[in-house]
Parts: C-alpha cells; structure tokens; sequence
C-alpha cells in the first residue's frame, strides 16, 4: 500500500519571515497529525535554515524538507551550486531532480538529471525525479516517447529510492490541469514502465503536478495510480496546502 505523498514547491518565492508563518501555520494546523499522507517542502535555498528550523520535531517524517535542485558533484569549483552534502546539513532529507523549469531554464539534459539522482542517493537524500512533455511533444504524439526517454535516463544507475512527479509541462503554472483521465494515463503507463525496468512498481509514489488545486486535488487523487501531489502556486497559500493534504490522506 503505497502511502499518498504530498509536496509543495515553492519555488523563487517567500521570503525569511514569511517561509517562518507559512511553516508555524501547517505545523499547528497538522498537530494531530498530516492523516495518511507524506509532506515534503521544498523552499528555495536561503529559506532551508529557517524550515528546517521551524519544522524541527514536527510529528517526525511527517513534514520533511528538501531541495529544489543540487549539483551532481560533491564539492569543488561550481559557483552558485550547491551539493547533496550541503543540502543533508541544512536539513534536507529530499532532493528535487530534473524539474521542468531546470530542463527549461538551465538546459538540463536527462543525463544530467541521472547523474544528479545518484549524488542525492549518495548522500542520504530521496531522489523525486520529475518528468513530463511539453505541449508541443503531447500535440505531436509523442508523450509516451518522452516520458520513457526521460525516466530511462533517469533510472539508468538503477537507483535504491525515489518517487517520481509525473508534471506535464503545459500543465505547469497555467492553470491548465491534466484531467483525471489523462494524467491516469500517463502514470499507469510509467508505472508499467516501472515494472520493466525492474523497480518494485507498486511500491513507487507517483505524483501529478501541474496547476494542482484544492478543487481539482480530490478528483486527481480518486485515480489508482495518482500517489500524490508536487504543487506549486496553490502551495505558496498553507491553508490550500493544508486542504490538498487533507484530501489526499
Ligand atoms: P504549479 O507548479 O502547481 O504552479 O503548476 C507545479 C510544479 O512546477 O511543480
């Protein structure tokens, strides 16, 4: 039974003191506990003292706190990078691979994205690799082709542990969520895929990202093979957060 995983990415957004409101907030509105579900924050690096801080002892592996993104190597010449290392000393236990905006911004390749899975596993840090096609590839047929060119690539070190983010890229800061349909779709078929590339399938959280809201969480969640939520805007607000996990537990 795999337990439902819900994870806010916040992003270039919040600043110290709001970071600080935002976690006391979820913190007392989950003191009995965040039900079924998994939590993970992923703040923008300068904000991982502060979260980690605010979130110290709270119901412990309920709310964990990761990185948006890390540096394949584990130390050197790399100015504005940050290492797995560094990420496991200021808290972190996740790390975020190969987000859309990374692909996009800084033109990671899925090679990277591989080599980036293992210096988080290396380091005690849960891999969420994220994949998806943009609206182009899906308008062309191609979605199938991508997501298995890019999960392959990205499992390629057969990694231990990792839970991975379905988030098509049109879907992605639009408003323009996948139904419930499509994005079952695409996770079974990466769940099928799962199993062919020998990973325990089943045990796999995959989570849909993409303009996920509290009005579209429960539907998105009622699909067998939706685990879970990575969410961006909706999650910058912790009472809609709080309602997504709700839903989803
Ligand atoms: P969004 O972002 O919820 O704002 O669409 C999701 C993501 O990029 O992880």
């Amino acid at each position: 039974m795999r337990r439902p995983l819900v994870a806010a990415n916040w992003k270039m957004n919040l600043l110290q003191a709001e970071a600080a409101v935002w976690c006391r907030s979820l913190r007392r509105d989950l003191a009995g506990g965040s039900g079924a579900a998994r939590v993970v924050v992923f703040p923008s690096f300068p904000l991982l003292p502060v979260v980690s801080r605010e979130l110290a002892g709270s119901h412990p592996g309920d709310i964990a706190v990761g990185g948006q993104d890390l540096h394949p190597n584990d130390k050197g010449a790399h100015t504005g990078d940050v290492s797995a290392a560094q990420l496991a000393d200021a808290g972190c236990t996740w790390a975020l691979c190969g987000h859309s905006e990374r692909r996009r911004d800084h033109g990671e390749s899925d090679e990277l994205v591989e080599k980036k899975v293992e210096a988080a596993l290396r380091h005690g840090l849960t891999p969420m690799i994220c994949i998806g096609e943009t609206r182009d590839e899906r308008h062309a047929g191609r979605t199938f082709e991508v997501l298995e060119r890019q999960l392959r690539a990205a499992l390629a070190s057969r990694p231990s542990a990792f839970a991975l983010a379905y988030e098509p890229v049109w879907a992605i800061g639009t408003g323009e969520t996948a139904t419930p349909e499509t994005a079952q779709e695409a996770h079974a078929f990466l769940r099928r895929l799962l199993g062919d590339l020998g990973q325990t399938a089943e045990e796999i959280s995959i989570l849909y990202g993409g303009s996920v809201t509290p009005d579209n969480a429960a539907g998105l969640i009622a699909q067998p093979d939706i685990d879970g939520f990575l969410v961006g805007g909706a999650s910058l607000d912790p009472r809609n957060f709080l309602t997504i996990i709700r839903v989803s537990g």
